[in-house]
């Protein structure tokens, strides 16, 4: 049985966790790296743990302080997960004894919610599992009752083959829900993804394509999600928050922040979407007048001059709630119409797939990248392209 779990005297925000964050695949590595880029800032000297970066997330032990504020601070996760206990359990009865063992009123207040998977393991009747954790906990409060009431949290266990670990969800509702976002268009790109496509765009060509476009900006989630990428986000409320022992740990506040580019332009042929878009930016940190939005439709003649260090990024209309009458006309002629009227230093635009694969580029353009990744159940691909003029020189 792990220690940690069995120990007489309560966690402390001081004392050593173990840290699971939930990132979509393929971006495991990109989480890694903003979590290197950004720990400084938070946690000063403090030197970045060793991250193991695997399938569907990055492991890691760290202070529980400085686990529970990745939470604000990382924009790529899902949720972080905080292993509690590891044992190893082979029926039911056996469950319930080490379940019972742990003092749960450190960590929790009433029975959790439990979230159960199981891979090869013996244990598969989630009733059963439910009732002898349910029942552990409730002999374990016998004996130590929890002094203070909080709120409901969730319990992850995970029974693989002969081992059950058990996580505490340290993040509540998933990390891409911001709190800051009133509106949404239709089918808008999850925060977190966009998150990870803007900042993969950006390492793409550091220092060029300062000003980024999204011509078909929806109710604008790239957009904000590149201005405030940088930004710990203070909109919402973290599961940790409710934690007995986590009453005093505040979120530090960073100054001199900035985006990752350098200006903002949102475009949508919709109005109604715009005025969505512009009330987001607005309920959030953004300094007024940095994200530029108006309404236009993109096959329109452009009437104004525009930036020249260019950097295109857009999740066009695709799949079920947008249907497209004509897919083979539609995408070509969008990214010829992008990249011969806006000239981009680099694009990167999410299609369904096979289509970044199958798209034919002008002459003058490049695809530099192709990653796949799945979106509400859609499989999609997101192509990056760059000016051939720039990969030669
Ligand atoms: C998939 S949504 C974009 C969602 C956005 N990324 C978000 O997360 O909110 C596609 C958007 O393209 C807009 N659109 C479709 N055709 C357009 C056109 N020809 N010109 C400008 N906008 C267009 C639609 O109004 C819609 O808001």
């Amino acid at each position: 049985m792990n220690e940690r779990m069995s120990a007489k005297n309560p966690p402390t925000l001081q004392g050593p966790g173990n840290f699971f964050l939930v990132v979509p695949p393929p971006f495991e590595e990109l989480a890694q790296q903003e979590l290197k880029e950004k720990w400084p800032s938070f946690f000063g000297a403090t030197p970045i743990p060793a991250i193991q970066v695997v399938k569907g997330g990055l492991e890691l032990e760290t202070s529980l302080r400085n686990g529970f504020l990745l939470n604000p601070l990382l924009k790529i996760p899902n949720r972080i997960l905080w292993r509690v206990a590891e044992f190893t359990c082979r029926d039911f009865p056996n469950l319930f004894k080490k379940i019972k063992k742990i003092p749960w009123r450190f960590y929790l207040s009433a029975l959790p919610e439990l979230d159960i998977t199981c891979r090869k393991s013996g244990l598969t009747d989630h009733r059963k599992i439910i009732k002898a954790i349910h029942q552990g906990i409730e002999e374990s409060f016998r004996h130590q009752p929890p002094q203070k009431s909080t709120a409901t949290a969730t319990l992850f266990v995970r029974l693989a083959e002969e081992t059950c670990t058990l996580s505490m969800d340290t993040s509540g509702e998933r990390l891409g829900i911001r709190g800051y976002k009133k509106f949404q268009g239709m089918a808008p790109l999850r925060e977190n993804l966009a998150a990870a496509l803007v900042y993969l765009l950006q390492n793409e060509c550091p220092g060029q394509g300062q000003n980024l476009v999204d011509p078909l900006c929806g109710s604008g989630t790239i957009l904000l999600e590149s201005a405030l990428f940088h930004w710990p986000n203070t909109a919402r409320t973290y599961a940790y928050q409710s934690f007995p022992f986590c009453s005093t740990l505040k979120i530090p506040k960073i100054d001199g922040l900035e985006g990752l580019f350098r200006s903002y332009l949102g475009q949508d042929r919709d109005l109604q979407i715009i005025s969505w878009a512009k009330e987001n930016c607005q309920n959030t940190v953004i300094p007024p007048g940095l994200v530029l939005l108006e309404q236009k439709d993109l096959f329109t003649p452009l009437e104004k001059e525009l930036p020249q260090d260019l950097a295109i990024i857009t999740n066009p209309p695709y799949g079920e709630r947008f249907s497209l009458k004509n897919p083979q006309h539609f995408f070509p002629e969008l990214i010829e119409t992008l990249l011969s009227r806006w000239r981009p230093k680099v694009m990167g635009i999410i299609l369904p797939r096979p289509w970044a694969n199958k798209i034919k580029l002008p002459d003058s353009y490049q695809k530099v990248r192709i990653l796949s990744f799945s979106h509400g159940g859609t499989d999609v691909q997101f192509l990056i392209v760059r000016p051939l003029a720039v990969l030669l020189s």
